[in-house]
């Protein structure tokens, strides 16, 4: 390659890390010590956690496999493994202070730049575009959202703040577009960071169907409450029946009643609930009655995929619903530039080529798969980024939320998660198969 792609490749890797550094310094100096070390929610570790795994990850991987490098902390490797310890023991561990976390990921970081800097970026699959780097700013702005997702669970005052998203508009005219029968291009073999379970591009068919121009509102979601589907057992899967009378569950989480209406509270900030606005904070079980009562159905990934990629055109899958560019503030709801979804109809410039709004940002959305290997995968580099949770146990969340990274966020990105989950910033949109005469 290049000396000046060389170069250049170097350049964006460090504006990547840096990007993510200030990112996680923001999410954890926006409390104090006390808040840092507590756990909000058993769902989730304690923030201080968070950062030193983090710089963990970075240490074995950039440090060490790349670098050659000695150990900074061999003695705290086991702590920071999140397979050997539940998210509800993590506070009881002897975790590293604020402080030493702190001063573990800066010492950590000196060492990663100082390896950029010399590391030849090629001879190994781990080096190629930089992958392992790229691996690792997503790692961290991965654990950004979740920390993120803390915040949202912790109590108090609000300490954090943004600019409000923009506004819906008129919003997309039609409110679900034909996608036409037939094989697309799913899944890549050339976008340079794309995590092993997005590999490698396979042609998948699928059969025609109808999708929602945008993610279900919370207008129309409180129209499903207000009609009672919470207390009929036939909008629901037997297991989401289940799970909503033993987990007693009557409306999104971080939703309360308010008369006849509802309030949310976002990150402390309590206020009626915005009609226009994607829900969010609905377990699988929830969005899949919602879809029962309203007479349709979740997307499967692949048609998910299809409706965000699949150029009719020239029959080409794109990065992005919008083209091949990198998502800019005018395509998509990313990177925490707001702490909330926007208004459907807010990302006219985001849409896909056959109309369908939002897929990118505001809110990750459901399908109904399993978390699954695509034919011809290969575990890389470790086999605990995917391979241990492909199975029947998770659903397929897409599309990433206001909370992800756009260097985390693309249109074949997988995210996955138990069907119950409700803390991360997830709602979902709708889906019909097409009747012989609509196929067109
Ligand atoms: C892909 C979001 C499910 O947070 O559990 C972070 C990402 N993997 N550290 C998670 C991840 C290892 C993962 N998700
Ligand atoms: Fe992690």
């Amino acid at each position: 390659m290049a000396e000046e792609t060389i170069e250049a490749m170097r350049e964006s890797v460090a504006a990547q890390l840096r990007r993510s550094r200030e990112r996680s310094m923001a999410l954890t100096d926006a409390v104090d010590d006390d808040d840092l070390v507590r756990q909000h929610s058993k769902l989730m570790s304690p923030l201080v956690w968070d950062l030193a795994h983090i710089g963990n990850q970075e240490e074995l991987w950039l440090v060490r496999d790349v670098g050659g490098r000695e150990p900074v902390r061999r003695d705290i490797d086991e702590l920071y493994d999140a397979f050997q310890h539940a998210r509800a023991s993590r506070p009881r561990l002897p975790l590293l202070t604020p402080v030493e976390a702190r001063a573990y990921v800066r010492e950590v970081r000196d060492k990663v730049f100082d390896v950029l800097d010399r590391v030849r970026l090629e001879g190994r699959p781990l080096l190629d575009n930089a992958f392992a780097f790229g691996m690792i700013a997503q790692h961290e702005q991965q654990h950004d959202e979740t920390m993120l997702a803390t915040h949202q669970l912790r109590t108090g005052p609000p300490v954090l703040a943004a600019a409000p998203p923009p506004p819906g508009r008129a919003g997309p005219a039609a409110t679900e577009v034909l996608v036409p029968a037939g094989p697309f291009t799913m899944g890549t073999s050339t976008e340079p960071w794309a995590l092993d379970n997005e590999r490698p591009a396979h042609q998948t068919h699928v059969d025609a169907f109808f999708i929602d121009t945008t993610p279900v509102t919370n207008a129309a979601y409180a129209e499903f409450i207000a009609a009672g589907g919470y207390a009929q057992p036939r909008w629901w899967s037997e297991a989401g029946w289940d799970h909503r009378q033993k987990a007693g569950l009557t409306a999104p989480r971080f939703w309360q009643r308010d008369g006849d209406g509802w309030l949310r509270d976002q990150f402390g900030v309590v206020e009626p609930i915005r009609p226009n606005e994607p829900v969010v904070h609905v377990c699988f079980h929830e969005a899949a009655a919602y879809a029962a009562w309203a007479g349709r159905r979740l997307p499967t990934e692949a048609e998910w995929e299809k409706a965000a990629r699949f150029d009719p055109d020239t029959g080409r899958s794109r990065r992005f619903p919008w083209g091949d560019e990198e998502p800019g503030a005018e395509h998509a709801n990313l990177g925490q530039r707001h702490l909330g979804p926007a208004e459907v109809g807010a990302y006219p410039a985001g849409a896909s080529p056959l109309g369908v709004h939002q897929l990118i940002g505001d809110v990750w959305e459901w399908t109904s798969s399993d978390f699954l290997p695509y034919p011809g995968f290969v575990a890389f580099p470790y086999r605990e980024y995917s391979e241990v949770f492909f199975g029947p146990d998770y659903k397929v969340l897409r599309g990433g939320s206001f909370g992800t990274d756009p260097v985390a966020c693309r249109g074949t990105f997988r995210n996955w998660d138990y069907p119950i989950r409700r803390q991360i910033f997830v709602g979902f949109r709708c889906a019909r198969d097409a009747s012989p005469d609509e196929k067109g």
